[in-house]
């Protein structure tokens, strides 16, 4: 009888437990990235906060949910904000952060995919479309970068974890989605106004507000040379109109050997000193720079 009654309150809960969906949404770009999309038991209170979290290489938007160090659906189930986990359509599972499409706003690349994702997060599932937020490793770190340039008027705030600056990526032959060895081997180098420009260009004319950007590098990254950290710094406090010192740093913040340094209110670079490929999400630290 005590048995049964567990079971059966076992099989109650998990058929009203929370899962993560693949939902189709009106996508008017050429690009068919897959989304799924998890909202959790709890909701935040109306309209709820949506977070984008974007996979690195070989992964998808599934697998990345299911992965225990990727900690976004554990702050989800907390806070009750909504996750969208965007898959890449390309082989290899790379986003396309190389082509023209996927580096213009409205080319009809990946980025364009994903911004379709979110509106469709705000209309059909009541997101906030003052509290859009984009986290990304990796890959995924690259394309939230492409996203603050091409869609800044949908996103409040990145946080992202061992990329490489907007722009950085972009094929001379304009392929899809294909690897730079220039970029990931910290060759790619250009001055704050050069890199300021490329952010600039991907949606010409755009003076409205962009988010805030929270960067994460480890000095040991063996995939994504350490100096794309310094590029994309140098990227984001000129399209800022900030100085390339920082305004305050905090040594051992938020961890052990990592170095935090505020350029402004917008901007925040985090250094972890004798961390590779890529840098852990820490939930705790994405979500104060998000407001969660
Ligand atoms: C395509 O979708 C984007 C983003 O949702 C929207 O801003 C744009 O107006 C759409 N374009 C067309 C041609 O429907
Ligand atoms: C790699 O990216 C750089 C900019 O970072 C660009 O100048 C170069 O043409 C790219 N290489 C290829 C092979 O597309
Ligand atoms: C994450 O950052 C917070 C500060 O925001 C810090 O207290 C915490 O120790 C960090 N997490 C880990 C696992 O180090």
């Amino acid at each position: 009888m005590f048995s049964q009654t567990i079971l059966l309150s076992a099989m109650a809960s998990s058929a009203i437990a929370a899962t993560l969906t693949r939902v189709d949404y009106p996508n008017n770009a050429t690009s068919k990235a897959p989304m799924h999309i998890y909202v959790p038991d709890k909701l935040a209170p109306s309209p709820v906060p949506l977070v984008v979290v974007i996979h690195s290489c070989q992964s998808s938007g599934e697998q990345y949910f299911r992965n225990n160090k990727i900690p976004w659906k554990q702050g989800s189930d907390k806070k009750g904000y909504i996750t969208i986990w965007p898959s890449s359509p390309n082989s290899g599972g790379c986003w396309d952060v190389s082509s023209k499409r996927s580096l213009t706003n409205l080319g009809g690349g990946d980025s364009q995919a994903i911004a379709n994702m979110i509106v469709h997060g705000i209309t059909k599932y009541g997101g906030d479309k003052d509290r859009v937020f984009v986290t990304g490793g990796s890959s995924g770190g690259m394309m939230a970068n492409v996203l603050a340039s091409t869609y800044p008027y949908l996103i409040k705030a990145v946080s992202l974890y061992s990329g490489v600056p907007a722009g950085c990526f972009v094929s001379s032959s304009g392929s899809v989605a294909q690897w730079n060895n220039s970029c990931s081997g910290g060759q790619s180098r250009a001055t704050p106004e050069a890199w300021g420009n490329v952010v600039r260009n991907m949606y010409p004319g755009y003076n409205g507000p962009r988010p805030k950007m929270q960067v994460w590098h480890g000095s040991a990254d063996g995939t994504l040379a350490p100096q794309n950290y310094q590029e994309t710094i140098k990227q984001w406090t000129n399209v800022f109109g900030y100085t390339q010192t920082p305004v305050s740093s905090v040594k051992n913040y938020p961890e052990r050997n990592y170095q935090t340094d505020n350029y402004g209110p917008w901007l925040q670079g985090i250094y972890a000193t004798g961390v590779g490929h890529s840098v852990p999400s820490n939930l705790t630290a994405s979500e104060e720079w998000f407001g969660l």
